[in-house]
């Protein structure tokens, strides 16, 4: 059993209602994006890579989910003596087969601080984080940032990858389908990320390109509970407000195909 289960917020609606994708089915939703090892490489070597940088002693991946990217970490990188915590509001994520050496925390990421993560004064905490950030809206996900940075000290690493589009249409195009989805989830760009950590103390060594991910919308009715008829009026309004938008959006004649684009920021506390 999880530490901390009653600390869950039972507010995150987004992740109850997601309910039905999550566990087991979580490593197979969206051609199998969250449990592929390749697809997640870059961003275990941006995270190794910060490893070698800052030499944590507690790495929290934060929304960790089912633990693929810590399991792969513990693949790539020497973490002897690092401790390993999967930090994530899910107990049906959690509750998967877990790598004994990764502590579970159901905590939600807005909650947790530093005295929940770090056993002794002197460990030195790094915080990992994929597709987490968009869960919390555009104000939600500045104050989360803060939070965050409340939680570390000065030189300490932060590595996430997280949905954003170099060009703002793109960005434009997937929050209108989400608020057609009734889902309060936001999609930015780039330079608007680059800004917010800035503003929020935390400067971006490094950002890298991580591969989109594919939503076809018979994975999003399913994953979102959409009709036939929901589907339709995202496909036609989408079609009519932003056109063809290659790598983007396409118009089926069953419905639509959408990529959400990542960059994975690697951070250091200002
Ligand atoms: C898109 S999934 C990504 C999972 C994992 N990071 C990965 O890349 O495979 C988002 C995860 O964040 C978790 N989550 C959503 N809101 C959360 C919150 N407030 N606190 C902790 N976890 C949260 C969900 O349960 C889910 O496991």
């Amino acid at each position: 059993m999880p530490d901390g289960a009653g600390k869950i917020n039972n507010e995150e609606k987004s992740v109850e209602r997601e309910a039905g994708v999550q566990g087991s089915r979580w490593n197979t939703v969206h051609d199998g994006y969250f449990g592929d090892p390749a697809v997640a490489q870059p961003m275990v070597d941006a995270i190794c890579r910060a490893m070698k940088d800052c030499s944590p002693t507690v790495l929290a991946d934060l929304g960790g989910g089912t633990g693929l990217i810590l399991h792969r970490v513990l693949a790539q990188a020497p973490c002897n003596g690092v401790r390993m915590e999967d930090v994530d509001i899910s107990l049906r994520q959690l509750s998967q087969d877990r790598d004994p050496h990764i502590m579970d925390l159901a905590y939600s990421v807005a909650d947790v601080t530093r005295a929940n993560l770090c056993p002794r004064e002197d460990d030195r905490l790094m915080f990992t984080l994929r597709s987490l950030l968009h869960y919390f809206g555009h104000e939600g996900s500045r104050t989360l940032l803060r939070h965050l940075r409340e939680q570390m000290n000065p030189g300490e690493a932060f590595v996430h990858q997280s949905a954003c589009f170099e060009d703002p249409r793109g960005a434009e195009c997937l929050d209108r389908i989400y608020a057609m989805m009734k889902s309060d989830k936001w999609y930015t760009t780039v330079d608007e990320m680059t800004v917010i950590l800035q503003e929020e103390g935390w400067t971006a060594t490094k950002i890298e390109t991580a591969p989109p991910i594919h939503l076809t919308s018979a994975d999003l009715a399913d994953r979102y509970h959409l009709s036939d008829a929901d589907v339709a009026a995202i496909r036609d309004d989408v079609t009519s407000r932003f056109g063809a938008l290659p790598g983007v959006f396409d118009h089926m004649e069953d419905g639509f195909s959408s990529w959400l684009h990542y960059r994975i920021f690697t951070c250091v506390a200002e």
